[in-house]
């Protein structure tokens, strides 16, 4: 039988390094606080209790956690990892096995914690660390090895000697422990070190001098380890991670024609043989259908496009929904509660928001159109405007199917354009258009034969 499972994730740390207000593990990466991959691993992995250590900020981070998965374990001061662990009394209650995450090591892959764990459970040993190799160990802390390379100790950089120092297998800050050895160890740990912290580290020599089996698992991937205690580790974590979502998509069928300057987020999802072009963002839960060709430098969020979509050049796109075969751009705003239905086109300088647009509807060129509703096969002249705001609220225009505004067009909100209407340019509509109707609005205009050449030699001289 395997021993039941406890995870803890250490998040309370003050983030120094960041020089920042705000809690580390909730600065973004990739468009999510930086402790949510690892709440992510966590919860994918089967276990009895899962607690997160809260500390500084503690308030924001426990907001942050999914309702009813998480305890919540508050360290008031934060006197180092050991003093966290030490924490979290009613994990360590229970014998079994603690797994201890970090709340700043987000690019961990689950596959690596399952060989992690399946080494513990094999060796029963009192600890298994995930060790790493890495090119430059400055930051982290050295694992010491002695005779026949047994795991002796974790040395931190600031308590190592040059020759230790020196040393390239780091410790990742993730463990598994037999909950009873860490319970009695944690009791063991001093603060006598160059930081003055109690050091969760200290408990592997501590298994090593009681003669207790200490165990390594090395990570495949030195990139999966990567401790953010500053905004440049933060900015190299983020190119990693966006590296992998993009690597992901092409792997699934989607080009990404210039992957250095294209921004997917990790909720997003996109169909095959859609094109991504370069300078394009999709950010939050946007979905993106197939064949679909995006960009360049457009801007999604937390939208839905359905396939064989064409969105052109520099668009910006929020809380959108748009139907199959639709033709945004360039240069289009869609803004919260835009819909656009099978085969609208939304073009130029066009800016929507809160409005439908019904199938087949066309908004080429320079126009408002706000709290609207379009019928099918609709067309908007260049420059018409929804006046959808009177200085106190907001107004809704209905305009039916087939109805043609001519250009330069004000629609006075709230207005009806009754089916199949033709609403001639320039003019400024105040009242409701019955079906089929002609409807003018516009100041006459006067013809003088003759004046222009007087007027302009006058004034040209
Ligand atoms: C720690 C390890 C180091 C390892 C590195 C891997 C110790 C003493 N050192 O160093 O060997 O190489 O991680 O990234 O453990 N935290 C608390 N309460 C505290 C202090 C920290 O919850 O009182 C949390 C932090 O929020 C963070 C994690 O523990 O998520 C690690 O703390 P941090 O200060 O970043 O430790 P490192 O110096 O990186
Ligand atoms: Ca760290």
């Amino acid at each position: 039988m395997k021993k039941p499972l406890n995870i803890l994730i250490l998040a309370a740390g003050k983030g120094t390094r960041m020089k920042s207000r705000m809690p580390k593990v909730m600065h973004p990466l990739l468009g999510r606080p930086m402790l949510a991959p690892v709440l992510d691993l966590a919860l994918r992995l089967k276990a009895s209790r899962r607690a997160v250590v809260v500390g500084s900020g503690g308030e924001e981070v426990a907001s942050f956690l999914p309702a009813g998965q998480f305890e919540i374990v508050r360290q008031k001061e934060q006197l180092g990892t050991g003093h966290a662990v030490a924490r979290a009394r009613r994990l360590l209650a229970a014998d079994g096995d603690l797994l201890v995450l970090s709340g700043d090591t987000p690019l961990l892959r689950a596959a690596t914690i399952r060989r992690l764990l399946a080494r513990h459970r094999k060796t029963g040993a009192a600890a298994t660390l995930l060790t790493a190799e890495v090119g430059d160990p400055t930051g982290y802390g050295r694992i010491v090895r002695g005779r026949g390379r047994r795991l002796e100790a974790i040395v931190e950089e600031k308590d190592a000697t040059a020759a230790q120092r020196a040393l390239r297998e780091v410790n990742t800050g993730v463990y598994c422990f037999d909950t009873r050895f860490l319970r009695g160890a944690l009791r063991r740990i001093g603060k006598d070190n160059r930081q003055g912290e109690y050091y969760l580290t200290d408990v592997i020599a501590i298994a090593v001098a009681a003669g207790r089996p200490v165990a390594g698992v090395r990570a495949g991937d030195p990139d999966e380890i990567l401790g953010i205690n500053s905004r440049v580790e933060l900015a190299q974590a983020e190119a990693i991670l966006r590296g992998r979502k993009l690597e992901s998509l092409m792997r699934a069928g989607v080009t990404v024609v210039d992957p250095a300057t294209t921004w997917v987020e990790e909720g997003v999802r996109v169909g095959a043989d859609t094109t991504l072009l370069p300078g394009t963002f999709l950010e939050g839960e946007t979905r993106i259908g197939r064949r679909c060709r995006i960009g360049p430098a457009a801007r999604i969020r937390h939208s839905v496009i359905g396939p064989d979509v064409l969105v052109r050049d520099f668009c910006v796109i929020e809380n959108a929904k748009i139907g199959p075969s639709c033709l945004v751009g360039p240069f289009a705003h869609l803004r919260p509660g835009s819909i656009l239905d099978r085969g609208a086109k939304v073009g130029n300088f066009v800016e929507i928001k809160g409005s439908r647009i019904g199938k087949g509807s066309k908004v080429s060129h320079l126009s408002y159109v706000g709290d609207a509703t379009l019928g099918r096969d609709v067309n908007v002249g260049a420059g018409t405007i929804t006046c959808n705001y009177d200085g106190v609220r907001k107004w809704r225009t209905v305009i039916e199917d087939g109805v043609f505004v001519g250009s330069g067009t004000q629609l006075v909100a709230p207005l009806r354009i009754g089916r199949g209407s033709l609403v001639g340019a320039g003019s400024t509509i105040t009242r409701d258009v019955p079906p089929g109707t002609l409807t003018l609005a516009r100041a006459p205009q006067e013809n003088r034969g003759g004046r222009a050449a007087r007027y302009l030699g006058k004034k040209r001289k």
